[in-house]
């Protein structure tokens, strides 16, 4: 079979749609608000800034840089930089990377078919006169229902692989050029409609105003972790994008716009949820059923307008999260298209289709399969079911341990000389200060991360 061609974005700005698509997700209008809301507000925000600037954007970088230099997905990427005996091990840092999205696309594909569930469901009118305790009832039955989740999981991988299977221009491109703005739009929308019905002044104080007594270890390992997620490194996403781009396009230019659009959506979720979440006075409004439990009780009680801005919001999260699924799915597909494996329609196929299969006993975890404790017999492990499981090794283990390791890969292992050339910022203090964080700062920081992430060590 002859390998597909490697092919490259249309322009700057649909790298950056589709870019910012993979990290703007689940992670920022479903993970972030909550967090915030459960570690105290502005002090978390604040934190966060700061680990997106000195960790996110130089790992931004040396991502994009690795897939840019050598115009290949991550694992031929990373063997393509040398074949020496200590390179060789090298390369088990691109099999992680190739295999880490696909670990992450199994739960992830799993809430992304709640978004979309819930965006049916508003708009049938399911949350209609919701009685008290009604919707955290509903989203128990979710929890509770293998056939529900299994059903729109499978809705959520078919149109991910619909997409992927489709290619670079006429699938991913096609498919941010009409999601992302369509997700900016329904963004501000919300955020206006909640300033004005909703408490704003409470929601600026709360996200902005830092109490520094709460910043804890644990305060910053937890940002870091949430900082890392949301911008979808370690996991083969942001790599296999930037193989796609041009050699004159500027690396530090789109990594900054990446975090800065990430980070800006991640702030402006807050601002569509607290102000109602406040006003309609649901303190105890935290943790994952901020959005799943608590909105359509505040929708409902907004009568018709609140069900329109119901299907909104549960539609902007879909939207999140599909543009995500793409960026976790493209990796393997492009392996394995471009080393002449299948052509990339079947691959897509073939790996969602094994990735379903998995993503099944996913959706069993909170049901049939919820007393199965995959490794439960090490202490560590005790009472993880199938999905904790997969969700500690790909998000907590091997995304973070990816990030830490290609800091090391590019600032001891590569030419120097080689980097210098990518970034295109020749020796300039910018490219120093970039260097230093990426051969000290990064690699130590994102040790620290991993470490809490395995052994808790932050409490
Ligand atoms: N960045 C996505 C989010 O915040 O929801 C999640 C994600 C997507 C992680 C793609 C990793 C990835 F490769």
């Amino acid at each position: 079979m002859q390998a597909a061609k490697h092919e490259h974005w249309t322009s700057s700005f649909t790298f950056l749609l589709a870019a910012v698509g993979s990290a703007v997700g689940l992670g920022n209008i479903w993970r972030f608000p909550y967090i915030v809301a459960e570690n105290g507000g502005g002090a978390f925000v604040l934190i966060y800034l700061v680990i997106v600037v000195i960790f996110g954007i130089p790992l931004l970088m040396s991502e994009l840089m690795i897939g840019r230099s050598a115009q290949k997905p991550p694992l031929s990427a990373i063997q393509s930089f040398g074949t020496t005996r200590a390179h060789k091990l090298w390369q088990a840092l691109g099999w992680s990377y190739l295999l880490v999205p696909l670990g992450i696309l199994t739960f992830y594909s799993v809430v992304a078919g709640w978004t979309l569930d819930y965006a049916v469901n508003t708009a049938i009118g399911s949350f209609n006169n919701l009685q008290d305790g009604e919707s955290a009832k509903i989203f128990h039955t979710l929890l509770a229902s293998p056939g529900e989740q299994i059903f729109w999981m499978t809705v959520s991988i078919g149109i991910t692989v619909a997409i992927v299977a489709r290619g670079l221009k006429s699938g991913l491109e096609k498919s941010v050029e009409i999601l992302m703005p369509a997700l900016f739009v329904i963004l501000i929308v919300l955020v206006l409609y909640a300033s004005f019905t909703g408490d704003f002044m409470r929601s600026l104080r709360f996200m902005f105003e830092p109490d520094f007594s709460k910043i804890t270890p644990k305060l910053v390992l937890l940002a870091a972790g949430q900082a890392f997620f949301s911008l979808s490194l370690g996991s083969g996403a942001i790599m296999v994008y930037g193989s796609y781009l041009t050699k004159d396009i500027s690396i530090p230019k789109m990594a900054v716009g990446v975090a800065i659009a990430d980070t800006f959506v991640a702030l402006l979720a807050g601002f569509a949820i607290f102000p109602i979440v406040f006003s309609f006075g649901v303190e105890n409004a935290s943790g994952p059923g901020l959005v799943f439990v608590t909105l359509p009780i505040v929708f409902n009680d907004m009568g018709w307008i609140g069900q329109i801005f119901g299907v909104l919001f549960f539609l902007l999260l879909a939207f999140a999260a599909i543009t995500s699924t793409i960026s976790l799915l493209e990796p393997m597909v492009a392996e394995l298209s471009e080393r002449g494996k299948f052509k990339r329609a079947r691959a897509a196929l073939y790996t969602g289709a094994a990735f379903w299969v998995v993503g099944i006993f996913v959706a069993m975890s909170s049901n049939i399969l919820k007393d199965v404790h995959p490794l439960g017999f090490i202490g560590r492990f005790h009472g993880m079911n199938i999905e904790q499981v997969i969700e500690f090794f790909s998000a907590n283990v091997f995304m973070v341990l990816n990030g830490m390791l290609v800091a090391i890969f590019i600032g001891w292992s590569i030419k120097r000389s080689l980097t210098l050339e990518e970034m295109g910022m020749g020796g300039s203090v910018v490219f120093k200060i970039w260097f230093l964080l990426v051969r000290f700062l990064v690699p130590i920081g994102v040790l620290f991360i991993f470490l809490d992430g395995i052994f808790n060590i932050s409490g």
